[in-house]
Order: C-alpha cells, then structure tokens, then sequence
C-alpha cells in the first residue's frame, strides 16, 4: 500500500479489512438519472487506484442490472475488492413504486445464486438482507445467511435498516460485520439505538446516502424541478416544495466550514460522518455513490479533512432542523419500526 492509498478499517470481528471508504455503486445503473457506462467504469477503476476496496451493489438496483454491470470490474480484480451485494427487495417491473420485501429462506436461496450468477464470481464477500420482512422471524433469515457462510457461497454477514433489537437477535445467531443504515448530516435517528447497540457488538456501521443522496452537495435543491423524471429522489418528501426550500437553508453553516478548509460540501459532509467513527467508537466506513472519477478523487480527499470540536458543534443543529422524512414510507426504515 503507497501513502497515497487511503487507511484500512475491519468491518466486526473477523470482517473483512477495506479502505475506510467505499463506493455506492447503486447510480450507475438505477435510481439517480441519466447514467454513463463509460465514466462509471473509469470511476470505479479510479476508486480502486485511491484504495477504495469495499463496492457496494444489490439485486434490486435496476433489477440486477448493476450487479451484471460491476461483474467485469470485479472479475479483473478479484482479489483486490470486497463485493458487497445484498437480498430482499424487488420492485415489481409493473408498478416502480411498489417494493416487495421478502427474507423467507427459499427466497434467499434464489436469491443468493442469482446474484453469484450474474455477478460472475464464486463468492460474495459480504452478504446484507437489504430490508427486513418482519413476517419471517429474524434468526431464521440470519440463520439461512449463516447456512450460505457454511456452504461457501458467501464470507461475511449485514444487515441494511434493522433496528437495535433486530441487530442483538441476529448476532446471537451468527456475527454480523457491518450495518447499512442511512446516515448524514441530515439523517442521524440510528444514532439513538442502533450506533450503540453496533459499538457494544463489535459490528461496523457502513453509512448510506452520506451525502443526503447529493442534497449535501449542494447539487439539486427542488428534486421535481432539478432532477430528471426517473430520478426517485423526486418521491422523497425532504427532497419536495418548501420542505427543500427549508432544508436547503440548512446548507449554510457546511458552506461556512467548507470555506474554512477551502474544500467542497460534499468533502465536509463526508470528513463529519467519517469522524463519527472516534464520536462513537467504532468503525465506520461511508459508501458515497458517483459516477463520475474526478467525484470519487474529491470524496477520497475528505478522508483528509479533520473538522474542529467547534465546527462539529456548528454541524450539530442540522439534522434536528431537516424538515420531511427521509422515505415516503417510513416502515420500509428501521426508524418506522422502534
Ligand atoms: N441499504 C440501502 O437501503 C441503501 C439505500 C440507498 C443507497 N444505498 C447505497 O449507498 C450508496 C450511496 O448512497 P446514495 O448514492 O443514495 O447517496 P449519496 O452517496 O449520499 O449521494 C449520491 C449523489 O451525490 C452525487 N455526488 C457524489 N459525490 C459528489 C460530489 N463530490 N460532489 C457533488 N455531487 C456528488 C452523486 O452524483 P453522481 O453519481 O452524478 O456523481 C449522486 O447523485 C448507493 O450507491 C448504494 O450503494 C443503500
């Protein structure tokens, strides 16, 4: 490893070791727009150089087009990437805004191959159910994610959205490594149960959408009129009217620390959940998503950027004051079910 290449961090206990940033892969393929094959392959290609080593995919993105379109990728540098994918969720090609979640065994079965298969490796190395089925029993779903370790067909255990209570169940059936949940400036409600509870079990915590799904980042600010038609984050409420009007006012004192370090939004919004790490005592290792190189050089470059105990304090307002959830839905987010 040259100095260039960021530091590494363990994911839980006996998880596995990745540069203490990863990449959310979700938008070259489904969700954010208009998307460039060419440019995300150059940026994950880039990711790489920097010592980005965790990528994060899911069946559900596109349908299992975003696993088919990182397959190349992972397959030419196997042994240098942590391929993180994840089970449970489909949207019914009918009805884009319907989500069907399921953690049944037999589905995660059918699942697990089909993501090997179209991934085009004989291992995934770190395995989420991506939402929680609260009709099936969480050490069931865990204890057929555990079944999947023992076969081989995957290393390492997550979970994405579950509550404290669910995390302590599920790791008394097999350790957990890390947990997905959503977590930004603006989004902070697993910092009440679910951080504590990952610290007391030596489990990661990996947060999604750290910058607010760009909204951070200063680039969009109504989504119905800045994004396009297929972009989803038109349905969120924070994202819609007066609650983005209000909301995007919120950007003000990151604009103030921005300036101090001469560093963008985006590199602010992600140094403050990096350090998250020593506020709380324990791993953590961000996914921001792009599409775009010179993006992921800027957030590898916050990996740098140490805010001052004043200016975090400047920071701590924000989340209280964020106005319209952050789903339409919230019982499809750990918070909807505490
Ligand atoms: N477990 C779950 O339920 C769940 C839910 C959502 C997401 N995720 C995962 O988390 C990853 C990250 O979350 P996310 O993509 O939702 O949100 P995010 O990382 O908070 O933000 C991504 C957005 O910010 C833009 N962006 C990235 N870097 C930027 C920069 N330096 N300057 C300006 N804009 C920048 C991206 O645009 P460009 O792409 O055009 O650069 C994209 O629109 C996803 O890719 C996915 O893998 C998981």
């Amino acid at each position: 490893m040259t100095d260039s290449r960021i530091p590494t961090v363990r994911l839980g206990e006996g998880g596995p070791e990745v540069g203490v940033q990863g990449l959310g892969c979700m938008g070259m393929s489904f969700a954010y727009g208009p998307t460039d094959a060419e440019a995300s392959r150059a940026t994950l290609e880039r990711a790489l150089e920097l010592g980005v080593t965790l990528y994060d995919t899911a069946d559900a993105y596109g349908a299992g087009e975003n696993e088919r379109f990182l397959s190349p990728f992972f397959r030419a540098h196997r042994d240098e990437v942590v391929i993180a994918t994840k089970f449970a969720l489909s949207i019914p090609p009918d009805d884009p805004t319907k989500r069907i979640i399921r953690n049944d065994p037999p589905y995660i079965r059918q699942a697990v191959e089909a993501s090997l298969e179209r991934l085009g490796v004989d291992v995934i190395d770190l395995y989420y159910m991506h939402r929680r089925d609260v009709h099936v029993p969480i050490e069931e779903t865990v204890g057929t994610m555990a079944e999947l370790v023992r076969e081989g067909k995957v290393k390492h255990l997550g979970l994405s959205e579950v509550t404290a209570d669910e995390l302590r169940a599920a790791q008394a059936v097999h350790p957990i490594a890390a947990v997905q949940s959503e977590w930004s400036l603006f989004s902070r409600d697993i910092e009440a149960k679910v951080v504590p509870a990952a610290r007391e079990l030596g489990v990661a915590l990996v947060p999604y959408s750290p910058l607010g799904r760009g909204f951070l980042t200063g680039g969009f600010v109504q989504a119905e009129q800045d994004l396009t038609e297929d972009d989803v984050r038109r349905t969120h409420p924070r994202f819609q009217g007066e609650n983005a009007t209000a909301n995007a006012a919120l950007l003000e004192p990151i604009r103030t620390v921005a300036k101090a370090h001469d560093v963008s939004l985006a590199q602010v919004a992600l140094a403050w959940v990096q350090q998250r790490a020593a506020v709380h005592g324990l791993a953590v290792v961000p996914i921001p998503g792009t599409r775009k190189p010179g993006r992921v050089e800027e957030n590898v470059g916050a990996a740098g950027v140490v805010l001052s105990g004043e200016e975090l304090a400047s920071l701590e307002p924000i989340a209280g004051q964020v106005v319209g959830t952050r789903y339409p839905d919230m019982s499809f987010a750990s918070a909807g079910r505490e």
